[in-house]
């Protein structure tokens, strides 16, 4: 069972700290919401354990493996894939080329592609550029699907969409988590969207986690998520 775990991760821009100790554990099958507001240091935790950026401290391991650092290439053999808030497509190639560029050994093949996202049928042959946002986010994370990842790291999925589409797109990650035998880690804006599809969340503030929990349980308690928004620190919850 692939397991991501962060332990006591240090991150950031050349001398800028943006990510401070955070540590989190999750496993293959599951969904983990990344949330927290802009500035937060989302992207930049994405982004360290995609090997994308050095860390300054602290581990990333893959299945108890600790990741090197920096190590993007090295980072996506071991079955991480970052779908990044730009989605980053070859836009002048077709949606089934950049498919085709994309796939792994064993990946799946474009009918598996296209039982997933059954919006891209038609499009197969149209260039990336031509599709509308939500059309080129479905292939972005079909993109990301087809290399088969173990632990697939989906950045601000709505980037620019309406709500609507978002809605549509969501159940497809849960789907990828539930049928892939992958870890979906989701940094997403809409926070009761991305509590609907998530098992476990974390909230993010000035590159700490301040909240972590169940999804389910989060979304019983607005309260807290809110004062996690606005910095407040709340007494811990009483039991019972
Ligand atoms: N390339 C960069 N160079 C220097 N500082 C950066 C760079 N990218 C981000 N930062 C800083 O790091 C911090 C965290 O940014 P990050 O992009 O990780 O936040 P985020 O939670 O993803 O925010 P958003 O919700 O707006 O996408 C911010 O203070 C930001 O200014
Ligand atoms: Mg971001």
């Amino acid at each position: 069972m692939t397991r991501l775990e962060c332990r006591g991760v240090v991150a950031g821009h050349g001398r800028v700290v943006a990510v401070r100790d955070v540590n989190l554990s999750a496993e293959a099958g599951s969904v983990l919401a990344i949330l927290g507001p802009n500035g937060a240091g989302k992207t930049t935790l994405l982004e360290t354990i995609a090997g994308l950026l050095p860390r300054l401290g602290g581990e990333v391991l893959i299945e108890g493996t600790p990741l090197p650092s920096g190590r993007p290439v090295t980072a996506n053999r071991a079955g991480v894939v970052l779908v990044p808030d730009s989605r980053a497509l070859f836009t002048t190639l077709t949606v089934r080329e950049n498919l085709t560029l994309a796939r792994r050994r064993g990946g799946p093949d474009d009918d598996a592609v296209a039982d997933l996202f059954p919006g891209l049928v038609a499009r197969w042959n149209l260039a990336a550029g031509a599709l509308s946002g939500g059309e080129q986010q479905m292939l972005a994370v079909a993109r990301a699907l087809v290399q088969k990842p173990r632990v697939l790291l989906v950045d601000e999925m709505s980037m620019g969409l309406a709500p609507r589409v978002v809605e549509s797109l969501l159940p497809v990650v849960r789907r990828i988590a539930d049928t892939a035998d992958a870890l979906v880690v989701l940094v997403e804006q809409h926070v009761h969207l991305a509590l609907e599809v998530a098992d476990h969340a974390i909230v993010m503030i000035h590159g700490e986690v301040a909240v972590a929990g169940p999804a389910a349980e989060l979304k019983d308690a607005p309260d807290r998520l809110e004062a996690a928004y606005l910095g407040v620190q709340l007494p811990p919850a009483r039991a019972g």
